[in-house]
This record gives C-alpha cells, sequence and structure tokens, in this order.
C-alpha cells in the first residue's frame, strides 16, 4: 500500500493546489487573515507512517473539529448513552450555529433523545458542559488533554484566535444561555462557551489533524504512540455522529461521495476515517458556501477513492470487473 498512498497523497495535491474557489470564514475575524494558499494533506496508516504534501507543519486553528474529540472524551469517561440521552444523535437539518434548532427541540426535550447531536454549536457547548472537573482548569485540562493524546503532540491554543472569536461570539454565547434555560446545560454556561470557545483554538497542522483521524480509524489507539486513547467499542458511535452530521447540510452529499465519517471546520480543516485503513486530512482555508473546505474536500475524496477506502465497497467501476 506504501507506494499508492505516496501516489495518491502527491497526485491530489497537484491536482488541487492551484484550485481557488471558496473564501476563508471571516465571522471570526482572525481567520480572514490566514493564507488562502495554505495548502497541506495528510495520511496516517496502521502502522503510524505519515505520508503528507504541502504545508503540513503550519497550525490552523481546529475549530469544529475539536467538537468530534471532545465527544469522544465524553462518550469515553461516561458512557455512550451520556452523549445519547442528553444531547442526542441525529441531525438537526439546520445550520451547525442555528438557534431554530434549539427551539425546536426544546419541545421534546426530556422525551427521549432529541434532534441535536454534540457536532452542532449548540449540542457542542452542551457537550463541553459535560466534561468532568471540579474548576473550568480541571475540565480545560481534560479536554485539551484528549486532543494531545488523540494527536501525540503538545498542543496548545492560538491566543489570537481565541481572543477574535471570544470578542465575537455574542450568538454562541446567546445559544449557551438557551441551553441552560432548557435543561441541556446543568449550570454556568459561560463558563462552557469559554472552554467551547478555547477547544475551537487550539492550534493543529495537518499532520495533526491526521493523525487524530488515525486514532479513530484503528479502534481508539492512536498508531503513532501506541496509546489507547478511547476504548474500541466506542468508537464507532462517535463515527456514526460524524458521518450524520460532520459536513454540516452537506454531509449527506459527502457520504454518498465517500462514505466516510468526517469532520470539517470553519478554519480550513477536514478530517476523514476510513476505519481500519486510515486516517486522513487536509487543511486548505478557503470555504464553499456550506463552509466546508473547498481543496480539502476534494483532495480526501480523491486520495480515499483512490485508496479504496469508502467502508461501504468501491467507488470505481474497473475494481468491480477485475
Ligand atoms: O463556534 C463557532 O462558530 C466556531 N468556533 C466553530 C465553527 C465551525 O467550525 C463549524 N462547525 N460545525
Amino acid at each position: 500500500m506504501d507506494g499508492r498512498v505516496r501516489q495518491a497523497v502527491d497526485a491530489a495535491f497537484a491536482a488541487f493546489k492551484t484550485l481557488s474557489d471558496g473564501h476563508n470564514a471571516d465571522y471570526i475575524p482572525a481567520l480572514a487573515n490566514v493564507s488562502p494558499d495554505l495548502f497541506g494533506i495528510a495520511v496516517v496508516t496502521a502502522d503510524g507512517t505519515i505520508y503528507d504534501a504541502g504545508d503540513v507543519d503550519t497550525e490552523v486553528s481546529i475549530q469544529s473539529i475539536s467538537k468530534v474529540f471532545t465527544m469522544a472524551q465524553v462518550i469515553q469517561e461516561q458512557g455512550l448513552e451520556s452523549v445519547e440521552q442528553r444531547i442526542g444523535v441525529d441531525a438537526t437539518g439546520a445550520r451547525f450555529n442555528s438557534i431554530i434548532a434549539v427551539e425546536a427541540v426544546r419541545t421534546v426535550a426530556g422525551a427521549g433523545a432529541p434532534e441535536m447531536n454534540s457536532l452542532v454549536n449548540p449540542g457542542a457547548i452542551a457537550t463541553t458542559s459535560m466534561v468532568l472537573g471540579a474548576s473550568a482548569d480541571e475540565a480545560w485540562e481534560r479536554i485539551v488533554g484528549f486532543h494531545r493524546a488523540a494527536a501525540g503532540r503538545e498542543l496548545h491554543v492560538m491566543d489570537d484566535v481565541y481572543r477574535s472569536e471570544s470578542d465575537t461570539n455574542q450568538r454562541n454565547q446567546a445559544i449557551g444561555a438557551l441551553m441552560l434555560a432548557y435543561g441541556y446545560i446543568k449550570s454556568n454556561w459561560q463558563q462552557a462557551v469559554d472552554l467551547y470557545t478555547r477547544q475551537c483554538s487550539i492550534g493543529v497542522t495537518a499532520r495533526d489533524l491526521a493523525v487524530m483521524a488515525a486514532t479513530l480509524a484503528f479502534a481508539g489507539r492512536n498508531p503513532v504512540t501506541g496509546r489507547q486513547v478511547i476504548e474500541a467499542h466506542k468508537v464507532p458511535g462517535v463515527l456514526a455522529v460524524m458521518a450524520t452530521a460532520g459536513l454540516y447540510d452537506d454531509s449527506g452529499k459527502w457520504l454518498y461521495h465517500t462514505g466516510l465519517p468526517a469532520k470539517s471546520g470553519v478554519g480550513g480543516g477536514i478530517i476523514a476515517v476510513s476505519p481500519g485503513k486510515f486516517g486522513i486530512a487536509a487543511v486548505s482555508p478557503p470555504l464553499d458556501s456550506a463552509g466546508n473546505s473547498v481543496r480539502a474536500q476534494r483532495a480526501i475524496t480523491a486520495i480515499s477513492n483512490t485508496l479504496g477506502g469508502n467502508p461501504f465497497g468501491s467507488t470505481t467501476p474497473q475494481a468491480e470487473t477485475v
């Protein structure tokens, strides 16, 4: 597989590096200043080998990709049912930061799993509030600790992004207050919003993201460090929510073309998981109208389909006839 991965990564980088569609997110001012030319791809296979191309050492903010790992942290510590019961594991059918979605689910809150999930902002802020800890600092250490274990590296908050988002996140504050009012957050919604904003500001490279994806691809064990980060039987639940809601409103379209559980962030990163085969990530800040990185989507789709990464079966007609 080595040569094929190398070739697929190089080919995708060459094919998409000149693609100039899309625009950086600018509702968080610091994100508008990141170079739109930044483009990196990394694939991590079972033995922990990293195949990369382009700019894989520059950090961008992880943004919503952190939602996967905070959800995984809560599932690891409190069980699969904790998130299912409190937040839900269904698509909202609304935008990631929808306030209407909060209003819609409140009518069914307490009556079973609501139509909400940990990968949209209301569910993510509530999921962050579930992280255990006697103080904000203790909860933060758990959150960042889980991200570090999945990446196998000392990750840190990008202060400029954290400050920029903290100054402009009134919408998330409103969502946090509503989630308290409707019982999803049990106390201290301001702390939950602040921790959520911090987790979104963690700096990661394409290589970090690929290792994090690979940790999920190989049953919760980081293939580079060998550390079991989340118990194997809890990983399919994490992947299921990614498959359902990882790419906003385009999650269905993405799954149709790749079959891969994935998650995007407005910093330009996307991670995707081919269970048992590889973890993959790409970083490129310009986003399409749905909010997903243009180059990252194209690169991951091309590489995965070349390598037969779709868990539902082959997507190349030739492969079916040989
Ligand atoms: O809360 C926000 O708007 C950003 N920190 C993250 C947004 C993002 O990446 C979208 N995700 N679903």
